[in-house]
């Protein structure tokens, strides 16, 4: 059913593979989803992927770990394939996608596990490079209210407040 997701849904690099199943099992599981939700994906685009809990395993151990600042499979997976010199059709980015995965799904489990004994508490914030921004473009507490969303803005708008 998730298929789908691969590649950042059907190959377009768009929201991470991970973060679509996960989000629609958190769906089935709670009705506080959203916040789950909200803190798994701050999380992903903070963690240095891939982890190597599956290094005993896997055909690529000890794989160079890079943080994607975002949740777009395109910046997780081009980023990563730059830094390491390697293309996105390649064995190792396979075998790093699976690890993202296990990674994703670990936390997963770990936040759900908290919310279910009572003791989930939300602790992603925008960092400091985009909280400014956030403060005044998000959310209706903010003077222009006029972006959507909590994704980092400085890979893809220069800073005009600098
Ligand atoms: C102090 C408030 C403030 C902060 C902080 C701020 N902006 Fe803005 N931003 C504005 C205003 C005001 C405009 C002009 C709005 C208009 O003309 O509609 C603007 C315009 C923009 C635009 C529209 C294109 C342009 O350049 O005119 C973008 C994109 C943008 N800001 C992104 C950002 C990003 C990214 C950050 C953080 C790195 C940021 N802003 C921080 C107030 C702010
Ligand atoms: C993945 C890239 C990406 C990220 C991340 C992103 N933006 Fe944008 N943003 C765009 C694109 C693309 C447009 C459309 C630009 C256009 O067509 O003029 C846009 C449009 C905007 C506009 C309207 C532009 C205008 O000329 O008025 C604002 C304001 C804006 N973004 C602010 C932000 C803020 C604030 C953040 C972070 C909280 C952010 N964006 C995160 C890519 C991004």
């Amino acid at each position: 059913m998730f298929r789908y997701g691969s590649g950042g849904v059907a190959h377009w690099g768009t929201l991470c593979g991970t973060m679509v199943s996960a989000g629609a099992i958190l769906n089935l599981a709670s009705k506080d989803y959203g916040d789950i939700i909200h803190e798994l994906m701050g999380w992903y685009t903070e963690y240095p992927f891939p982890s190597n809990r599956y290094d005993a395993y896997c055909k690529f151990p000890e794989q160079v770990q890079t943080v994607a600042k975002s949740p777009l499979c395109h910046a997780s997976v081009s980023k990563w394939a730059d830094v390491v010199g390697t293309t996105v059709s390649s064995q190792e980015k396979k075998d790093r996608c699976a690890k993202v995965t296990g990674d994703t799904a670990f936390h997963m489990i770990e936040l759900l596990n908290q919310h279910v004994d009572g003791k989930f508490t939300a602790i992603w914030k925008p960092s400091e490079e985009f909280s400014h921004c956030t403060a005044c473009h998000t959310g209706k507490e903010s003077a222009l209210n006029n972006e959507q969303g909590y994704m980092n803005c400085t890979p893809c708008h220069t800073d005009h407040t600098k």
